[in-house]
């Protein structure tokens, strides 16, 4: 069971204290002047780097490594932690959609028959994010979902879209709206009323995470449920053209609107005995909507209407909550996590970020599990983010108050792993601001040094790492390599991940001699870290995870 006491590792002590830190969107690419963790100030990361070669390596955070389909499939947070948390690589989300899509499965479940009975009656409504960047949702999943529901008897059929930016260039919405309008009249011509009803930009509308701010819920609340919204449209195509004309208005941010009939009449409300299901397998940023339509009980905003349907999300979002109960994929099941066994083992433990990533590194970290294994030997501390803003306005955000509260736990002697993320490279670097990412690259960087400052006096053991890459590469680059320009000849600035590797460097005074990188797992990647951070706390890791990246030599 996961209470197992995992034995002794042969030559490395007990009772370090180490600082795991976790640099959100920091990967390795050559430099050039896209490349905003080189143009930065970042003298803690480059001396970590060019320091002793057996302390510093590259992992894989993309791809299959990750548990992602393909090896064209950037990382991202989410896996990214689950794999540095899990110790071993779970098929994820988007692959486990694939499959139940492919054999057809997911119209087989138990969430599929509790929606169709709403068929014969209600409308069938879609919600989540339309694009192909298989971070959050992918379009051709929806494609496939709208056709097995409309040959299961799915009569009428309305889609209310958020469109991305983020994981993706931004202005590719437009072709996404394009793509779905034409599936969508598809479906007409078969008989089937199917339009898209309403839309938003993600970070506006909907798709907030770790309650960090309600009203972007909210207003996709009002524009999906209620046919509410600022911005009325005759088309999608119509509204996500136009409002993207708005200055400083890009994908991610469009604010919310809603299709109207000839009358003025929003087409697609969502009202009681309708079917809703959210169309994102990943759950940071749809639980929050998920609570909203599930919970009688809610408090966040006032929903004006709370309509009777029948909810079911693309996978179960939180399986401490059971949240959604009705879901039409199962979940990775992520189990025995090296945070649980440590925390049985005995090992203190103390997680912080800000709001915006403090999930990743309590919840994505524990294998998709809210709460504490063990109240009394954890501390998760969450410092509140700015709401209402793009970091690139503010792109040092919260690193030095992080790094100040994990220094002060590691001086404090109560904890044996003090974790971190830092959010910056890859929050500003999401916003594809270049000058902003370069200073956020360079605030990750100070508070590292911050931390590693607290781990040299106590006589500890740092672990730094990313999670995947972003802030390393900020445009898009054809086959060679080179950016790639647009019709306009313009550069097209990348928000999104990318396919890097990401660093993994150890040290600090604690630091076991003859301790090294191995040399035989060239192709490790984040969930090899595991077992090498439960071994520097002096533990053999569980025989099925992925294996350590150290090495005890004698010298
Ligand atoms: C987001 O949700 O902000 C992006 O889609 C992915 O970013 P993350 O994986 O770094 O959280
Ligand atoms: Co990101």
């Amino acid at each position: 069971t996961s209470h197992t006491l995992e034995p002794d590792h042969p030559k490395l002590p007990k009772g370090k204290t180490i600082a795991l830190i976790v640099l959100d969107g920091w990967g390795e690419a050559k430099p050039d002047k896209y490349n905003c963790i080189h143009v930065a100030e970042t003298p803690t990361m480059d001396s970590l780097k060019n320091g002793a070669p057996e302390k510093w390596r590259l992992v894989r955070a993309h791809g299959k490594a990750v548990g992602l389909p393909t090896e064209d499939d950037m990382g991202n947070s989410e896996v990214g932690h689950n794999a540095l948390g899990a110790g071993r690589i779970f098929a994820q989300g988007a692959k486990l959609v694939d499959s139940a899509l492919e054999t057809g499965k997911i119209f087989d479940g138990e969430g599929f028959n509790y929606i169709k009975e709403s068929f014969e009656k209600g409308t069938l409504h879609l919600i989540g994010l339309l694009s192909d960047g298989g971070v959050h949702s992918r379009i051709d999943q929806l494609q496939l979902l709208l056709k097995g529901a409309s040959e299961r008897g799915a009569k009428r059929i309305r889609v209310h879209i958020l469109t991305d930016g983020r994981d993706v260039l931004d202005g590719s919405s437009v072709g996404f709206v394009e793509t779905l309008e034409n599936d969508l009249a598809k479906l007409r011509e078969k008989g089937v009323d199917a339009q898209i009803a309403s839309g938003g930009g993600r970070m506006h509308v909907t798709m907030d995470r770790y309650e960090n701010d309600w009203e972007v819920v909210k207003r996709g609340w009002d524009a999906q449920v209620l046919g509410e919204a600022p911005h009325k449209f005759k088309s999608a195509l119509e509204a996500v053209k136009t409002l993207r004309q708005i200055p400083n208005i890009s994908d991610q941010y469009l604010p919310p609107f809603v299709i109207v009939d000839d009358s003025g009449k929003a087409v697609g409300p969502i009202n009681d005995g309708d079917a809703v299901v959210t169309i994102n397998f990943r759950a940071d940023r749809m639980v929050m909507l998920a609570k909203a339509l599930e919970y009688a009980d809610f408090d966040k905003f006032d929903r004006v209407r709370y309509p009777k349907i029948r909810y079911a999300g693309m996978l179960q979002y939180d399986g401490e909550l059971k949240l959604p109960s009705k879901y039409l994929v199962s979940p990775p099941e992520i189990d025995r996590t090296s945070g649980e066994y440590l925390v049985h083992n005995g090992v203190r433990t103390f997680a912080c970020s800000e709001t915006v990533k403090f999930g990743h590194v309590t919840f994505f970290w524990n294998g998709n599990r809210s709460g504490y294994f063990n109240a009394e030997r954890e501390e998760y501390v969450e410092i509140p983010s700015d709401s209402g803003i793009t970091f690139n306005v503010q792109p040092k955000m919260k690193a030095v108050e992080i790094a100040e509260k994990a220094r002060d736990a590691i001086l404090s002697g109560k904890f044996d792993q003090v974790r971190v993320n830092l959010p910056n490279s890859d929050m500003v670097g999401h916003t594809g601001d270049i000058e902003a990412t370069v200073v956020a690259c360079k605030a990750a960087d100070q508070a590292v040094k911050i931390m590693l400052d607290a781990i040299e006096k106590v006589g500890g053991i740092y672990v730094v790492t990313a999670d995947h890459g972003n802030a390393e590469d900020m445009v898009k680059r054809n086959k060679k390599g080179e950016p790639q320009l647009d019709k306009n000849g313009q550069i097209q600035i990348l928000t999104s991940h990318t396919l890097e590797p990401v660093p993994v460097a150890i040290g600090g005074p604690g630091l076991t001699q003859g301790v090294r990188f191995r040399k035989d797992v060239p192709d490790g990647g984040l969930a090899n870290v595991a077992a090498t951070v439960m071994n520097l706390h002096g533990f053999e890791a569980p025989s099925d995870y992925e294996t350590t990246l150290i090495e005890v030599v004698d010298n």
